[in-house]
């Protein structure tokens, strides 16, 4: 059974494949072709966690593709608790044809995929975030024709959505630089995961940011505190002090950089509103490709 909880799990090919999809799709919208590719499939969408992206682009994206969507609350299926996650697992797979989770743990997704008789997609686990990267990936191509040969300067935290993002700028030939406080950059398992399945070249690290976008093509940030980290708010607001995303960082790029944030964004924390709202910034363009990115992992995992 094929999932898609990591994008360490698919080649290059893969993903340049599905990036091909994803902007073959985005057209057909955009011309309102007629797609029924998800016809008579139920996809099930279970949050442990709220979202705004990633909920309503999957619902919309079943429903342009023909399929049905149904919402499953996390605190009302309660995996792991209310029944095992390979009873339920087992139980879903009887009745529906892909499930889409954003969990707490990533360990949740891993149980489920090893029962389950039906693709798990990965909407957001504290360990990765491919949908995420995925639809990064499709924005940077559609910015500059390519990102080979591009580089992206992620300024904060080594989390999910950098994860993420580094394995796909790795698998895809663009450069990935962290810049990031000391303690917060990439942790050994992922540079151990990376080593063995993408690259001996690991990604730059670097503890100044002026530094790491001086040759970017693209500058990407996240909130500083995720999800779960609310206890640690306020030491990483004065551990991160320095990393924004203004005005001043981003006339130390390259002229043609632009700014890409996956959202909900912390104006005044990680980004200024200068930025977020000014010419350079590609983060609603980068919201948007969720849908279509989206749109290509349930066709390939379905069809
Ligand atoms: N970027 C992202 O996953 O957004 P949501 O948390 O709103 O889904």
């Amino acid at each position: 059974m094929k999932h898609f909880l990591n994008l360490i799990d698919l080649s290059g090919a893969d993903l340049d494949g599905l990036l091909t999809e994803a902007a073959r799709l985005k057209l057909a919208q955009a011309r309102r072709e007629p797609t029924a590719s998800l016809k008579g499939r139920v996809v099930g969408l279970v949050f442990e966690k709220p979202s705004l992206r990633t909920r309503v682009s999957f619902e919309s994206g079943v429903a342009q593709l023909g399929g049905t969507s149904l919402y499953l609350p996390g605190n009302e299926v309660g995996l792991g608790w209310r029944e095992s996650l390979a009873d339920f697992a087992r139980t879903v797979s009887n009745y529906l044809d892909a499930l889409v989770l954003r969990v707490f743990q990533h360990a949740t997704l891993d149980g489920l995929a090893a029962h389950s008789s039906i693709p798990i997609i990965n909407g957001l686990s504290d360990w990765s975030h491919p949908c995420q990267g995925l639809a990064d990936l499709l924005t940077v191509r559609e910015l500059f024709g390519t990102e080979k040969g591009k580089t992206v300067a992620f300024v904060g935290d080594g989390n999910n959505v950098a994860r993420s993002l580094a394995v796909g700028c790795g698998r895809l030939g663009a450069k990935f630089v962290l810049a990031c406080p000391k303690g917060y950059a990439f942790d050994d398992k992922f540079k151990a995961d990376y080593a063995a399945r993408v690259s001996a070249d690991f990604p730059a690290e670097v503890n100044d940011p002026f530094a790491a976008v001086q040759h970017a093509d693209v500058i990407y940030t996240d909130v500083w505190t995720s999800m779960g980290q609310e206890a640690e708010r306020e030491e990483r607001l004065r551990r991160f002090d320095g990393f924004q995303v203004n005005a001043k960082l981003l006339a130390a790029a390259p002229k043609h950089c632009k700014v890409l944030h996956c959202l909900p964004a912390h104006r005044g924390e990680e980004i200024s509103d200068d930025v977020m709202d000014g010419p350079a910034c590609a983060a609603f363009q980068q919201a948007g490709n969720r849908l279509h990115a989206q749109k290509a992992v349930m066709e390939w995992l379905l069809r």
